[in-house]
């Protein structure tokens, strides 16, 4: 079998990270492109170093140059500025728009048959930004949003509870915002139901905690936002497609009539393969949950308005 190829474009603190774990669970061979001058190739350069160390064979190359993406398999975009104190994932609506849409059309004119990951926020919107000016297909075009959100969830419940974070299954739906709606119904640990662990005083608690889990790491970071967690939610995602294996996580998939909604991404369970989002999958909602689903909807939707203003 030939070996894969993936593209990160954004050699900053997720692009970087999301590099060094496909490499070390030797994914494929990687291209780590940016616009600033030798931080991409400096940073491919040390990764490349590092293979003997980790026994891997994988080639890293960090470049500025879009011709080097020929032919990738996974393109993952995580370019553009990122949330500093005091600022909304949504105050990076502006100047991200222009910056993904311009890397995801360059990008998907080199590796036409690739699928695209988008971690650049506010994420719902920059999928959609990426969806259009690629001219991919929608179900070839996904963000990670939920991967993160669900295992902050799963960090958070596992240190509470006492058991191995490995146990507690967690699902997160809607927007990557003020909206998310960590579901606590689908939440388990070793498939008994999380509320035989918990008060709900306490698991409302840490739902909020989930929903501001990015803001909690801007706050102590202070100069950008997290990017440990979110790098390796996104190759959690590049894997499932580059193997193949249809795991059912948690991401922003475009929505073609399921959950009563057209013409978005927005977080929902998905089945991941080697062709993108080969399934969205509709587990029941009570009417409370619909109702929180149905306001992150609406909130994507305006964010999606703002983009079709600017593109
Ligand atoms: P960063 O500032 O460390 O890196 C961004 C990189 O993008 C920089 O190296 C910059 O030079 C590069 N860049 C800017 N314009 C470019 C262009 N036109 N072409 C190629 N590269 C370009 O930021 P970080 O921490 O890596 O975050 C990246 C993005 O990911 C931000 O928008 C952030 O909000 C988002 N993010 C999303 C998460 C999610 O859950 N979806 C989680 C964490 C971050
Ligand atoms: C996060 O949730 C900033 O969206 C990013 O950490």
């Amino acid at each position: 079998m030939p070996r894969k190829k993936i593209t990160i474009v954004g050699a900053g603190n997720v692009g970087a990270s999301a590099s060094a774990y496909a490499s070390a669970r030797e994914l494929g061979d990687i291209v780590l492109l940016d616009i600033l001058e030798g931080i991409p190739q400096g940073k491919g350069l040390d990764m490349f170093e590092t293979t003997p160390v980790l026994g891997v064979d994988t080639k890293v190359i960090g470049t500025g140059d879009y011709g080097d993406t020929r032919d990738s398999d996974v393109i993952i975009i995580t370019a553009g500025i990122a949330r500093k104190p005091g600022m909304s994932r949504d105050d990076l609506l502006a100047t991200n728009v222009k910056i993904v849409g311009e890397v995801a059309e360059k990008a998907a004119a080199r590796s036409p048959n690739a699928i695209m990951l988008v971690v650049s926020n506010p994420l719902d919107a920059m999928v959609y930004t990426a969806w259009k000016k690629s001219g991919f297909k929608p179900r070839r075009v996904a963000g990670m949003a939920g991967v993160l959100d669900a295992a902050r969830f799963r960090s958070f419940l596992a240190e509470e509870i006492g058991v191995s974070v490995q146990d507690v299954q967690a699902l997160v739906l809607g927007g990557h915002g003020d909206t998310m709606a960590p579901l606590t119904r689908y939440c388990f640990v070793g498939g008994i139901p999380i509320t035989k662990f918990l008060t709900r005083e306490r698991l409302d608690q840490i739902v909020q905690r989930t929903r501001d889990g990015g803001a909690e790491i801007v706050s102590l970071l202070k100069t950008g936002s997290a990017y440990y967690a979110p790098s390796a939610a996104v190759i959690e995602m590049a894997a499932s497609i580059l193997l193949d294996k249809k795991r059912l996580l948690p991401c922003a998939a475009y929505l073609d009539g399921e959950f009563g909604e057209k013409g978005l991404f927005v977080g929902v369970p998905a089945i991941l393969g080697a062709n993108g989002v080969e399934r969205v999958v509709e587990p029941d909602l009570t009417p409370e949950e619909q109702a929180a689903f149905a306001k992150s909807v609406a909130a994507v939707r305006g964010l999606m308005a703002d983009v079709d203003k600017l593109l």
